[in-house]
């Protein structure tokens, strides 16, 4: 039997993320990222997550800064210290909802979405 691993909401192949990007993937869900955030495609209420590892963001300030590991975090952790271009900010902070581990399993997933 041919079985695929596709994941269709996700556009990511489980099969090809790590065990802690798995993780994240399910937090990501469990927390409900995805009512806000898209995984690919157009911007809805909140910024694609795709590809977004490694980007130039462009901040409300108009300074620009790279999404990088530690970016990642803080917009999860203090989502109103950097708010990207042309959104409000209204994404609630997990930092109390995630364990440290917890919070490095969805920036592991997030870095994987390429
Ligand atoms: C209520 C809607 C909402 C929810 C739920 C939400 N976010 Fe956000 N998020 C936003 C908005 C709006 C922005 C853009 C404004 C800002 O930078 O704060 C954002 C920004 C981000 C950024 C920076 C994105 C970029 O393009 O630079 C990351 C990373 C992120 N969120 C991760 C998450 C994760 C992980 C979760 C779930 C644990 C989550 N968000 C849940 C609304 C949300």
């Amino acid at each position: 039997m041919k079985t695929d691993t596709t994941d269709t909401t996700t556009g990511a192949r489980s099969d090809t993320l790590s065990a802690s990007a798995r993780n994240g993937k399910e937090l990501f869900e469990d927390h409900d990222c995805q009512s806000c955030h898209p995984i690919d495609g157009e911007k809805q209420l909140a910024p694609p997550i795709s590809g977004l590892f490694g980007s130039e963001r462009e901040l409300e300030d108009g300074s620009t800064v790279i999404a990088d590991e530690g970016y990642i975090k803080e917009s999860i952790q203090y989502p109103g210290a950097k708010v990207v271009m042309g959104f409000n900010n209204n994404m609630p902070s997990f930092r109390d909802l995630m364990t440290g581990r917890e919070l490095q399993e969805v920036t592991d997933y997030i870095k994987a979405l390429r």
